[in-house]
């Protein structure tokens, strides 16, 4: 049965400004694929895809065509991270023409109404949705942050769906957006204690590998901190494509499951995923901050670099909104003075890493781990933050 529409969204089907119908025709499209039966208003979006390294030419021609076509969103839009930091892209080794393309995307962004906010971690930064609020966000750690951690309900939307869902300040109504299908499908029993952030992300790529798009409940953790949730999301996200998923205790409310496969991960899964996620102790650039760094996140950086000399490159990912509170704690100085740059704007995975130079990576994100060039030809080094700083410290 097609997706019924309320006289606003007919209204949007026939609007006089092409993006608004263009993204009209396209959610409609997408609901009735996805057997949705109405549309739910949203609080927010997060535009992904814009990168200039992951969209290339025809990916900013088509930001300004859209732009030019009168595109400009309802809802209050985060952008997700960009290939550089936005200020600071020549001290990265960024080229001048790839600068150029992504300043194109920027522009046509703003055009649209987009917070230039450049973070996957929007709920750091300003953007905290409700529980049981309706949003349409697309980087898959944010979206399994928002899920989990908040109790908002999101599907993991492509950067072409939540744009539209920006622009129309809707999406279809199916997925997660329904409560019968926020129900865990796995039992994780963590019968090893979790103390780092590294831990938590080797817990979370374990796990999204064999549960691929299920939602786990784990039970076992007895705390975590809110940086340990989201490395755990992130991991599950990237390994899977978890986008829910529950801590007994912790996180948003479910009933622990009946009749489920239950999975054990003990101390022999737990060392053999670092050896999974980590193929070389060599490494000549260390990045912090997928997802992007909390405050404290970046505190521990610079506790550690107080007074120190790193020995190799060190990046500090995380949005424009943290890093200015680093700026005040004097945090980013002491990471600077010891030779590392906290960046905002960008991260590793969407920067043109492979053409600054680098060749091999140390990360405390078993995400990045996942996604940096090269993992899997002994490329990637994945150790919780203060063993890789150690190694680093001249
Ligand atoms: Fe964020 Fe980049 Fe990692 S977008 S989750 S820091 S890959």
């Amino acid at each position: 049965m097609p997706i019924d529409l309320t006289t606003e969204e007919e209204q949007l089907l026939e609007s006089d400004v092409p993006a608004e119908r263009k993204s009209m025709e396209l959610l409609v499209r997408l609901g009735d694929i996805f057997g949705a039966e109405e549309f739910v208003e949203i609080g927010s979006a997060q535009a992904s895809g814009i990168s200039y390294k992951s969209i290339g030419d025809p990916g900013v021609e088509f930001l300004e065509g859209f732009a030019e076509e009168g595109a400009e969103v309802d809802v209050e839009t985060f952008a997700n991270p960009a290939g550089m930091d936005i200020n600071r892209w020549e001290e990265m080794g960024v080229s001048e023409e790839f600068a150029r393309q992504q300043r194109r995307i920027v522009g046509a962004l703003r055009e649209m109404g987009v917070t230039v906010s450049f973070t996957c971690t929007p709920y750091l930064a300003g953007n905290l949705p409700g529980p049981n609020e309706h949003i349409a966000w697309a980087e898959s750690s944010a979206v399994s942050f928002a899920n989990s951690v908040i109790g908002a309900r999101t599907n993991r939307e492509g950067g072409p769906s939540a744009l539209a869902a920006a622009i129309t300040g809707r999406t279809p109504k199916h997925g997660l957006h329904l409560a019968e299908n926020r129900q865990p499908t796995h039992l994780v029993n963590v019968d090893v204690p979790l103390e780092t952030q590294a831990d938590f992300a080797a817990l979370g790529s374990w796990t999204g590998r064999i549960v691929e798009d299920g939602k786990p409940y784990f039970v076992g953790i007895e705390s975590a901190t809110t940086d340990q949730l989201k490395s755990l999301g992130a991991a599950m996200a990237a390994t899977g494509a978890v986008a829910l998923h529950f801590v007994g205790g912790l996180t948003t409310d479910a009933d622990p499951p009946d009749n489920v496969e239950t999975l054990q991960f003990g101390s022999e899964k737990h060392e053999s995923e670092y050896a999974e996620l980590s193929s070389t102790e060599d490494t000549d650039l260390i990045v912090f901050g997928c997802p992007h760094s909390s405050v404290d996140e970046i505190g521990t950086v610079a506790d550690r670099l107080e007074g120190e000399s790193l020995e190799r490159d060190l990046w500090v990912c995380t949005s424009r909104s943290v890093k200015s509170q680093a700026d005040r704690m004097g945090y980013t100085d002491t990471i600077e003075d010891a030779g590392g740059m906290v960046l905002s704007d960008t991260c590793n995975v969407v920067a043109p890493i492979e053409e600054l130079g680098y060749e091999s990576t140390a990360t405390d994100s078993a995400k990045a781990a996942s996604y940096l060039p090269g993992f899997g030809d002994q490329l990637v080094h994945f150790d919780d933050k203060l063993s890789l700083l150690e190694e680093a410290i001249e």
